[in-house]
């Protein structure tokens, strides 16, 4: 490659090119090309604001902004010529505006660093990026809402330590992770906010000698707000850590959600089958139908993790305003971006295609679950509940040696532990329906409370909060 070219934007200072080797280490035009067409229309408002400082003539302006336009269609269409010459998108944009309007290509950068230019173009990204996931997330919460007006009357057992608790609807377990991945879009909705501030005049790092109207221009590119300190404003990838934090906490709850899925998959637990299409078999043993879309979920997890561990480490002292390891920020992004954005729908059309078998769920329910309403039914008789907490044990080791169940003692060995016990003890304690109304608390597992909740969760889809909706445009 012909490494004199390359260096195009500050060759000046060199008597000879970079060694081929050191070039490919030093470009980031690989990952960074994304970022096409968020730089194309950056560069745009930052034309504009130079004709306005009187920088630039309203014809050069003009002649930059037709060259921009056309550059930022080509990055949308996916035309746009590289050269193996181009350092990063920003030196590859201006390479080819040289090519398409010639001299007043060169007058763009005036009071402009590379340092403000790469993290408005990311800022510019991920606010696209941060809508599209907010959809993605609010897709998958919406498959959950189903899932749960589907199962609103499946009978489940509700496990702690994986060891049955206590019945519970599976439309509540089905909504528990409703409501992580509605707080993981709020999440979003939050970043948003900090996001979405312009960088762009702070020059290198100690701000630019070109009188810019910078709240004008924030405003051109649709920023909230301007960056408060030069410095900081190149310096600062803090948007980036969240971005990644928030993608991770997503990918935590996307696993948990995942094993629980694997787990009632099984043959041992049988509470449910995936659909074909969203299942694989197995080259060697034919019977095989394997739940790969969970557990790859399960396992991006840990990428994602990964992606927040690394650029934090990357960040942690670093000493300049700039500093060439910034660069490496883009590409665990882009990552985690991408590996959510294909997650998320086939989960949630994994989900909704799947089907629960209520059969196995109610029978699978060890009727020792009744045992704090048992206990409960003493508390309701003035026993206090320490107290009504130990005659329920000793009554579930009796049932167990007995090689009954909790609900089959009967009634005399139940007053034999207290007399309180009464034959209504069957229908109002012992008795997993019975157990679920009782929950009639908000936030419980009643039937009518699983009812106001799936109204709640389905208002608060359609209204994300004080954070305002997110719209949806593809990065
Ligand atoms: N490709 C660079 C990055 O992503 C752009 C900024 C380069 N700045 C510089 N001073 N070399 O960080």
């Amino acid at each position: 490659m012909g490494s004199q070219d390359h260096h195009a934007l500050w060759g000046g200072r060199f008597a000879q090119g970079p060694d081929p080797r050191f070039w490919a280490l030093n470009a980031s035009l690989p990952v960074d090309r994304r970022l096409g067409r968020y730089d194309a229309r950056a560069s745009r408002a930052w034309a504009h604001a130079l004709g306005q400082a009187g920088v630039l003539t309203p014809d050069e302006v003009a002649a930059l902004d037709r060259g921009l336009q056309r550059i930022e269609a080509e990055f949308q269409n996916g035309t746009f010529p590289f050269d193996p010459g181009d350092e990063d998108v920003h030196t590859a944009i201006e390479r080819r505006l040289k090519e398409l309007i010639g001299e007043p290509a060169l007058k763009l950068h005036t009071g402009r660093s590379r340092n403000d230019q790469v993290v408005t173009a990311f800022r510019l990204w991920m606010r696209d990026a941060v809508d599209t996931l907010a959809a993605d997330v609010a897709m998958l919460m919406h498959a959950l809402l189903e899932r749960a007006e589907a199962d609103i009357n499946t009978l489940a057992p509700g496990y702690t330590h994986l060891q049955q608790a206590q019945p519970i609807l599976l439309a509540h377990l089905w909504l528990a992770h409703f409501w992580a991945l509605a707080r993981d879009r709020q999440r979003l909705a939050q970043l948003r906010l900090r996001l979405n501030v312009l960088p762009l005049g702070s020059g290198a790092l100690a701000g630019t000698t070109v009188p810019i109207d910078r709240e004008a221009l924030a405003q051109a590119l649709g920023f909230q707000a301007i960056t408060p300190n030069s410095w900081d404003a190149v310096a600062d990838r803090d948007f980036v850590a969240e971005f990644l934090f928030i993608a991770a906490l997503i990918g935590v709850h996307l696993s948990r959600l995942a094993e629980q899925v694997i787990l009632f998959n099984t043959r041992e637990f049988g509470f449910l089958t995936l659909d074909d299409r969203f299942s694989t078999g197995s080259s060697l043993m034919p019977q095989k139908k394997n739940p790969d879309g969970f557990e790859l979920a399960r396992g991006k997890a840990g990428t994602l993790i990964g992606q927040l561990t690394g650029l934090l480490i990357t960040l942690k002292a670093l000493p300049s305003a700039y500093d060439k390891d910034l660069q490496e920020d883009k590409a665990p992004t882009f990552r985690a971006f991408d590996e959510l954005h294909r997650l998320l729908p086939v989960l949630a059309e994994s989900l909704r295609t799947l089907h629960v078998h209520p059969d196995r769920t109610e029978a699978a329910l060890d009727p020792a679950t009744l045992a704090t309403d048992l206990a409960d039914y003493l508390v309701e008789r003035g026993v206090p509940f320490r107290e009504a907490h130990r005659i329920v044990g000793q009554l579930v080791r009796r049932a167990e040696a007995l090689g009954l169940g909790l609900h089959q003692l009967p009634l005399a060995e139940l007053q034999a532990a207290h007399p309180a016990f009464q034959e209504d003890v069957y229908t109002r304690a012992l008795n997993p329906r019975a157990a679920l109304t009782r929950r009639d608390v908000p936030g419980g597992t009643a039937p009518n409370r699983v009812r106001a909740q799936i109204q709640q969760a389905r208002a608060t889809l359609e209204d994300p909060g004080p954070f305002g909706p997110v719209p949806h445009p593809e990065p």
